[in-house]
């Protein structure tokens, strides 16, 4: 680790971070008062999961469900004007249920409607993160009762500043399924599909599949660096961490090398951890000291080749031993290469 912060010009504090990397800083303490230092229109990426408004409160923190809402929504305006003008406010909210009936809770919804309507975001796509290994939750209504089934899908609302934000989906192309590389092989004959869609005769290999804004991603880091590490020092894990690709896939699809992201809602800076390993520059606010002396195992050496893999699989890519021979490597994605600051 490298006593270095990220720029003078982004954190305008005297206030030491707790965490420091190459490329990115976090800060401990309430992301409210921390968001006053970072300068105006300096954010790429905002890129966060704040504490969700469940009904049982959950040990880091959550605020009672009817004021939710509103506190979220107080962060609003210092997101915007962190953000660049071509910046994107990626917003992760898990759903949650009304207290003691079956019924959902409409507040993820209402946060997205009120960042439009209220507070001058654009609703640029919503994203549905499907995560397979989620528990059946809540028990009462899931596994006793059986009369609801499990709520495997969390909204991420991709909101930005402006209608167009930075954005290129040609970063973030997936392999193409056997279908259609055997279409590829064999060619394909100008012609309308029953759907009444054309194929004109420019139909070819686009150097992989664009992905589709449904994300499905476990939580699959069970033998990775940060638990291993935790369980060594007897650092408590962070209960609720994002899956590394779910970050990489809006940091590859949404900025460029040395961008600047920003997360908030920190926890265990999965977020911070990504944007190093891709190359750009990271600031992150978290309220717990505990979570913050775990994130500092994400940023130690060593730096190796199957850390790098874990964030990168999303991508139908991995490293090879060669890609980490250098400081300064290139990461190979299925369309492009992407130059991203590696250590050793
Ligand atoms: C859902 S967790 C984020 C997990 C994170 N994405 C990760 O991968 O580790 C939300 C985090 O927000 C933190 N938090 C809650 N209120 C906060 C505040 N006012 N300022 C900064 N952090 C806060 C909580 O301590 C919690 O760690």
């Amino acid at each position: 680790m490298t006593s270095k912060q990220p720029s003078e010009k982004l954190f305008s504090s005297a206030l030491k971070p707790y965490v420091t990397s190459a490329l990115g800083a976090a800060y401990l303490g309430d992301a409210k008062e921390l968001i006053n230092n970072v300068t105006d229109n300096s954010v790429d990426l905002i890129l966060t999961s704040p504490p969700y408004a469940l009904f049982f409160k959950k040990e880091y923190g959550n605020v009672d469900q009817d004021k939710y809402v509103d506190w979220l929504l107080g962060f609003a305006s210092d997101f915007r004007r962190v953000l660049k003008p071509t910046g994107s406010f990626v917003l992760n909210i898990g759903g949650s249920w009304t207290p003691r009936q079956p019924t959902r809770a409409l507040c993820h919804f209402e946060i997205a409607l009120r960042l439009v309507k209220e507070c001058g975001f654009h609703l640029a796509q919503e994203f549905f993160w499907h995560n397979p290994a989620k528990l059946p939750a809540p028990a009462e209504w899931v596994t006793v009762r059986r009369i609801r089934v499990k709520d495997a899908v969390e909204m991420v609302w991709w909101l930005s500043k402006e209608p167009f934000p930075k954005a290129d989906n040609r970063k973030v192309l997936q392999p193409y399924s056997p279908d259609m590389l055997r279409l590829l092989q064999r060619g394909y004959k100008p012609k309308q599909r029953p759907s009444g869609h054309t194929i004109t005769a420019k139909f070819g290999d686009r150097g992989g599949s664009i992905p589709g804004n449904m994300l499905s991603l476990g939580n699959n880091d069970a033998n990775g660096h940060y638990l291993t590490r935790c369980g060594e020092m007897g650092v408590k894990p962070h209960p609720a961490r994002f899956p590394a690709q779910l970050p990489a896939f809006f940091v590859e699809f949404l900025t460029d090398p040395n961008d600047v992201v920003l997360d908030p809602f920190a926890g265990s800076c999965t977020t911070g951890e990504v944007a190093e390993n891709l190359g750009r520059r990271w600031l992150a606010f978290e309220v717990s000291k505990t979570y913050l002396d775990g994130a500092k195992f994400r940023f130690e050496a060593p730096w190796d080749i199957d850390r790098r893999n874990q964030i990168l699989s999303a991508f139908g890519q991995t490293f090879s031993s060669g890609d980490v021979a250098t400081e300064q490597t290139t990461l190979q994605f299925p369309s492009k290469r992407i130059a991203g600051k590696v250590r050793k």
